[in-house]
């Protein structure tokens, strides 16, 4: 069974913290080499079956100057939030050769380098927009939501200039060779089944239309979607991220045919000793149920307080149990 882990580069890794120093973290982003580097080290560490582009969702908005700092701590920050209709003004489209040309780059000399395919990845229009319109960070997400119900035209607007700066900094990956994709709709769990219908599927929908014809894989994932996950999949995935909150069998009856899950092991739990770790990895695995189409995951991204070990046991236990890779 395939399994990596999201977030598998960063803060939980000692070379990552070597590696990175206390630079800005959109410099790192900059520096191919380093990023190439930084993508290397968990498949090295964990030998886990795919890398991760080092990257962030934020890349392509900073790209374009909206003014988003990533505050270490906090995570992305925006200077001038999105409020108004002029304010789409500043979203103008990714021109991928000209804007981020350093992604580019970091995909080009990874796909030289590896032997396990490299997943490339964009936020989905809504978690962008939250970090837009809230400025940061947010528990509620009132602002957003407060925006998408008041104003429904600049809302559609502003998720449609989302859409095409997803698609081609997703198109830009792959056209560099990335071999999947996965569209990060972290915080779209917040959202009522019927908001996310109306206000937000229409886009991610776009986005993973526009790659229907690349020959990759899409992978679309949210935190709290358990409620949302037959709609992510129909959005136009080929295989849905579940969290921790919904065993595999009932995501699948959720999902239904013709998609593989992806998931779902409780990030939080890789702290505890490792007999509860290997018991709630066998747990996903025995859930999942031994059908074709699921790829071991973490149900969200890797914690920084995590032991390394932890990890690289889990993908060892996995390789040696896990019985049910390749398509649904
Ligand atoms: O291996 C990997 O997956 C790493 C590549 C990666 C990063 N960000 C690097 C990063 C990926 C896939 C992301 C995606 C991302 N960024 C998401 C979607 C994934 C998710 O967790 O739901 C989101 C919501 C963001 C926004 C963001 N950027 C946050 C919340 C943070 C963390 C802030 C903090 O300091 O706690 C960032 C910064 C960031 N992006 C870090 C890393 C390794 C930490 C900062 C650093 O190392 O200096």
């Amino acid at each position: 069974m395939p399994v990596w882990f999201m977030r598998q580069a960063g803060r939980a890794l000692p070379e990552y913290r070597q590696a990175r120093g206390e630079g800005r973290f959109l410099d790192a982003i900059a520096d191919p080499a380093l990023c190439a580097e930084i993508t290397l080290q968990p498949v090295r560490r964990y030998g886990v079956d795919a890398a991760v582009l080092f990257s962030d969702i934020v890349v392509p908005l900073a790209a374009i100057g909206f003014g988003v700092e990533i505050v270490p701590g906090t995570g992305p920050v925006v200077e001038s939030p999105f409020r108004r209709a002029a304010d789409l003004s500043r979203l103008r489209g990714l021109e991928a050769e000209a804007d981020i040309p350093y992604v580019i780059e970091t995909v080009r000399l990874l796909v030289r380098e590896l032997e396990v395919p490299l997943i490339g990845f964009a936020g989905a229009p809504y978690t962008l927009a939250s970090y837009l319109i809230e400025g940061g960070p947010s528990r509620d997400y009132a602002l957003t939501k407060s925006l998408m119900h008041a104003d429904p035209d600049l809302w559609m607007a502003l998720m449609d200039r989302l859409a095409d700066i997803s698609l081609a900094f997703l198109a830009a990956q792959v056209g560099a060779g990335a071999s999947a994709v996965q569209l990060f709709d972290s915080w779209a769990g917040g959202l009522s089944a019927a908001d996310y219908e109306r206000f937000v599927m229409p886009a991610s929908r776009k986005v993973l239309s526009g790659l229907a014809g690349a020959g990759v894989p899409r992978i679309h994932f949210g935190v709290g979607n358990g409620e949302l996950l037959g709609l992510m999949g129909e959005a136009g995935a080929d295989v849905v991220g579940v969290d921790w909150r919904v065993p595999l069998a009932e995501a699948r009856r959720r999902i239904g045919p013709g998609r593989a899950v992806q998931g779902n092991l409780d990030p939080a739990l890789c702290l505890a000793p490792w007999d509860v770790v290997a018991g709630a990895t066998r747990r996903v695995l025995a859930d999942a149920g031994g059908q074709p189409g699921h790829v071991f995951n973490l149900g969200h991204g890797v914690l920084p307080a995590t032991d390394p070990d932890i990890l690289t046991r889990v993908v060892d236990l996995v390789h040696a149990e896990g019985r049910a890779g390749g398509a649904p």
